[in-house]
Parts: C-alpha cells; sequence; structure tokens
C-alpha cells in the first residue's frame, strides 16, 4: 500500500489542473491515507526540492480557480539548462524522489510532459500520468484535460467577433491556438459557426478561400469569419516545411545540420505574421476590409468549465486508487464515459491531429464551411 506521493504539473498551463490536484489529494488523504506532496514548477521543482505538503488546508478553495496552484515549467529532465548549461539532471530527480521515500510520482502535463515523465520512468521511477493539455493532441485518449474550457472561451470570442465583423462589413481572421492539431480551431469554429476553418492538417490555397467569401458576398454576406489554427499552413508553406525538413535530414555534417535546424526554428517562430500575412492577402484578393484577432494566451487562463471539474476530479482519483494499488507506468486516459489506465510507453511522441474523416470536418463541410482546400 503506497504511504507517500508525490505530484508536478508540467507544460503550458490549462484549467482543471487544480481540481485534479483536489480531486488526487482529497481522494489520497480520505480513501487511502497516503500524503501527497506537490513539487513546484514542474521537473525543476522536483530537482531543487521545492515542494508544499498538499494537505487538507492547501487543497482547500482551489476547485474553481484556473492555473496551477502548484506553478508550471516547460523544462526537460533530460535537457535541463542549468548554470547556463543543458545537463541531464535526472539522476538528482531520483535522489529527491529517493529522499521523501515516495511510492510513486505523478505528472501532469502535455505531449512533453508525458515524454519527460517516461524518461524518469527509465530511471526507477514510479510514474503515473495525466493528460492535460488545451490542445488536445495527446495520443491514447479521447479528450485532454482543459481542451473544454479553451473550446467554450474560443467559441465565446467567434460569437463576440461576427457582430463586429457583421457591423463593420470585414473579414476577421481570428488565430486560435492548438499547436500542430486544429482541435481548437475547427471544435472552435464549428461550435461559433465560423465561414471558413484552417488547420494544421488541411493545408490551405488563399485562393479558395476567396471564392468562399466572395460566394458569401455575393450572396448578401457582406462579412465573414475565418478561424486559423496557429499551427495552419498554406499549401506553398507546407511544401516549404517538408524541404527544410528534407535538408535537415539529409545535411552532411554539423554546419548544415546547425544551418538547417536554425532555418526551421524561424520558420515555426513566424506563425503570427503568416495569420496577418493572410489578412492582407484576403483583404488584396477579395476588396473587403480584413482584420486579425490573435486569441493568444486568454484561452488557457481563467475559470474551468464544469466539464473539466468534472474531468479534472475524477481523472485525480482514479490516479489515487492507481497509486494505491501501487500500478504505476500508465497515463490515466478518457474512454467513452469513463477513465482507465493506459501504458505510459503508448503515448510517447505520438500527436493525436485530426484524422481527415472526423466527423467535426464532415459536419463543418455539411454546412458549407470552407476548409481552405
Ligand atoms: O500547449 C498549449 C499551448 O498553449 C499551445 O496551444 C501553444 O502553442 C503553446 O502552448 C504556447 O506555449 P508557451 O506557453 O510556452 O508560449
Amino acid at each position: 500500500m503506497a504511504k507517500n506521493v508525490g505530484v508536478l504539473t508540467a507544460g503550458g498551463d490549462t484549467p482543471g489542473l487544480n481540481a485534479a490536484l483536489r480531486g488526487l489529494g482529497k481522494s489520497a488523504i480520505h480513501q487511502f491515507d497516503i500524503q501527497l506532496i506537490g513539487f513546484y514548477d514542474g521537473f525543476r521543482g522536483l530537482l531543487h526540492d521545492r515542494y508544499i505538503v498538499l494537505d487538507e488546508t492547501a487543497l482547500s478553495g482551489i476547485l474553481t480557480i484556473g492555473g496551477t496552484i502548484l506553478g508550471t515549467s516547460r523544462d526537460k529532465p533530460e535537457k535541463m539548462v542549468v548554470g547556463g548549461k543543458v545537463q541531464d539532471m535526472r539522476e538528482a530527480m531520483v535522489e529527491t524522489y529517493r529522499k521523501h521515500r515516495l511510492d510513486a510520482l505523478v505528472c501532469m502535463g502535455g505531449g512533453g510532459t508525458q515524454k519527460n515523465a517516461y524518461s524518469l520512468a527509465d530511471k526507477g521511477l514510479n510514474i503515473i500520468t495525466i493528460p492535460k493539455t488545451i490542445d488536445n493532441d495527446i495520443g491514447n485518449t479521447d479528450v485532454t484535460l482543459g481542451f473544454d474550457t479553451a473550446l467554450g472561451i474560443a467559441t465565446d470570442a467567434i460569437d463576440r467577433l461576427h457582430s463586429t465583423a457583421h457591423s463593420h462589413h470585414r473579414i476577421i481572421v481570428v488565430e486560435v491556438m492548438g499547436h500542430n492539431a486544429g482541435w481548437l480551431a475547427l471544435g472552435a469554429g464549428v461550435s461559433g459557426g465560423a465561414d471558413v476553418i484552417l488547420i494544421p492538417e488541411i493545408p490551405y490555397d488563399p485562393e479558395k478561400i476567396t471564392e468562399a467569401i466572395l460566394l458569401r458576398s455575393r450572396s448578401g454576406k457582406h462579412f465573414s469569419i475565418v478561424a486559423v489554427s496557429e499551427g495552419a499552413l498554406s499549401v506553398q508553406d507546407r511544401q516549404r516545411e517538408q524541404d527544410l525538413l528534407d535538408e535537415k535530414a539529409n545535411a552532411k555534417n554539423k554546419k548544415e545540420k546547425d544551418k538547417s535546424k536554425e532555418e526551421l526554428e524561424a520558420f515555426y517562430a513566424h506563425q503570427s505574421n503568416r495569420t496577418i500575412e493572410l489578412s492582407q492577402s484576403l483583404e488584396k484578393l477579395t476588396g473587403l476590409e480584413s482584420r486579425v484577432t490573435i486569441l493568444g494566451y486568454v484561452q488557457r487562463g481563467g475559470t474551468p468549465s464544469a466539464r473539466d471539474r468534472l474531468l479534472g476530479s475524477e481523472l485525480g482519483g482514479t490516479v489515487a486508487a492507481l497509486a494505491a494499488e501501487g500500478k504505476a507506468g500508465v497515463m490515466v486516459s478518457v474512454k467513452g464515459q469513463s477513465t482507465k489506465p493506459v501504458p505510459l510507453k503508448s503515448v510517447v511522441n505520438v500527436r493525436r491531429t485530426v484524422p481527415l474523416d472526423h466527423i467535426w470536418l464532415e459536419t463543418a463541410r455539411r454546412v458549407g464551411t470552407c476548409l481552405g482546400d
């Protein structure tokens, strides 16, 4: 029977994390008599042994609060910047784990965190993870914690943009988060009734978008909402990306490798410029005024939805039960109406993007939404 469990939250914060911490902590205390300690700021807190005992007082009043009471960071145990140098700090983290006589470490995070947690499991730690990210892009789970809240926020933003776009007879290009997966833009675009939805899974052609907007114009609708995922690329840019990836793969020496790595980084760093350029080219091609709205971090902030509170509580409770049983090396995933453990290995390096035959895409096409192809 487990006695001591540690927990950390890593990667981008999401609404619902505190609900998961509370669900885990309260079940641990009441049902299993486990002591829970929380490490601050992701894996960095584990490295430096900065922690708080998550007792009743610490867990009280946090269910409805956004973010994470533990703080977070994007540090990677295997490649951590310490003293200005990139180092593998896993052994030092194992030491902290042993010092507290932990029976398990719970890591709540996105795709990167699943991979980092797995690298600690490799060092012999008992790891249990929770899938959380507003991007909804983790493999082997139907949904991730935080997605529902972000979906609601982005949908609300699109609703609000409608009335101003309508009043000014404008195109509004709204950039939605989601990294390299289109779930958030697609979900919010369909539920907010965007006229055009652009996602990374479908390279877009500005001419096709123009045709769709002009068609609306001719039918008397002089405004259009274009929901674009931050990872969406035009056909041309997708080709440029592929060329850069090929260049990197075929680099003959370190100099060529570094150069192509730099070029790729610059390519990805310019996504918001691409959204602005898209708006400018639509203005030129359609003759309609166009404006850009980048939703940004507002999508990750604030109160979690009821669904994420429920999911966080459920995931947290399931993790407590698994830790009490001595189960490890698993991620608690959402399958249909329930939560169940799947091997952590099965989710590492698996990005769940929108399948091209997904019902949301079909639904968008059925109601006449342009997907840029
Ligand atoms: O993974 C969540 C996410 O919000 C992505 O949608 C976005 O691309 C990224 O994080 C932003 O990262 P950061 O918080 O490091 O700027």
